[in-house]
């Protein structure tokens, strides 16, 4: 596992306490001694993470106006509105460390800062929310369900708030696809399409194999992550197989087999066309970075409103 390296000022003796917490399953929080390296590290990975959320809104919100019933709008109103909340939490959770909610947006809206690769992904039919919510929510509870675990207390429960909210997003996306897969010729084949084009990137977003992650070994021994990729991968395609194959469904992956221990093992993953998403040329980056950017200035009058009504003046105040 990797080292950690002291930064100028620390000392041997902080980190040995640190660590000694991290190993009785005490919880860091936001006003502990913690090594620089955590807290940079937990900045880059909390952020992204709001980033995610935020932006995760983008591809669902684009059929909000187009859901086939008012059920269905209601549903996809609720989880796309739980999405912002999440960003909201994860952004608090990350302030917690030092960082100004400015230079986070300013990260994400330049496109300095990364998210999720699964979001610059187009959502083309009506089924694809049904499967966003089966697998792209299923695949983010067996990350989150680690995360809330992790040894950093704003961001543990962070997770365990999120985690609930997540579960609905799953079930309703699953009930949305296991009823199209079992209802007309054209639903069956729209949910076999939408499958087609989301198992791989889902497989995907939760990284890259653990010999190509580079910030595994030390997030590992500070208790941020309690399982790596593979493993959480692994969680998620021994749930999610049997599942999609008794919808009458058929996972776009000719190598898939189930081993002599139960598990599932998936065949190659096209980790160029990963690396490639999450440098900025997915089909929908620049779409993306464009509607949060829009959003943003289109908000601007909002965020004007606060601060003026923050700064009123005592008289203005009692009025
Ligand atoms: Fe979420
Ligand atoms: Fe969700």
């Amino acid at each position: 596992m990797t080292k950690p390296i002291l930064a100028p000022g620390e000392t041997q003796e902080q980190l040995d306490a640190f660590e000694a917490r991290i190993q009785r399953g005490e919880k860091i929080e936001a006003n502990d001694w913690m090594p620089a390296e955590y807290r940079r590290q937990l900045i880059r990975m909390i952020s992204q993470h709001a980033h995610s959320e935020v932006v995760g809104m983008l591809p669902e919100g684009a059929w909000i106006t187009r859901a086939p019933s008012l059920k269905r709008k209601t549903i996809l109103i609720a989880k796309v509105q739980d999405e912002a909340g999440h960003g909201q939490y994860l952004y608090h959770a990350a302030e917690t460390l030092g960082i100004s909610r400015e230079e986070m947006v300013d990260a994400l809206l330049s496109g300095k800062a990364k998210y999720s690769s699964i979001f610059n992904y187009p959502t083309l039919t009506w089924a694809d929310i049904g499967m966003i919510g089966w697998l792209v929510d299923g695949a983010a509870i067996k990350n989150q369900t680690m995360l809330a675990g992790c040894s950093y207390g704003p961001y543990s429960r962070a997770m365990v708030r999120i985690c609930s909210e997540e579960t609905f997003h799953h079930k309703q996306g699953k009930e949305m696809i296991v009823m199209y897969a079992q209802g007309t010729p054209e639903q069956r084949a729209m949910a076999q399409d939408a499958l087609n084009r989301w198992w791989w990137p889902a497989m995907m977003m939760l990284g890259p194999h653990d010999a190509d992650s580079p910030n595994s070994g030390v997030l590992t021994r500070w208790g941020v992550k309690l399982k790596s990729n593979d493993e959480v991968r692994q969680e998620f395609i021994n749930e999610h197989v049997p599942e999609l194959l008794e919808a009458g469904l058929t996972i776009p992956d000719p190598d898939l087999y189930q081993d002599e221990n139960g598990d599932w093992k998936h065949g190659p993953i096209n980790w160029d066309e990963f690396w490639s998403v999450v440098k900025g040329h997915g089909q929908m980056n620049r779409q993306r970075l464009e509607a949060r950017n829009a959003a943003h200035d289109e908000g601007a009058w909002v965020r004007e409103a606060l601060e003026a009504y923050m700064n009123r003046t005592p008289a203005q105040a009692a009025d």
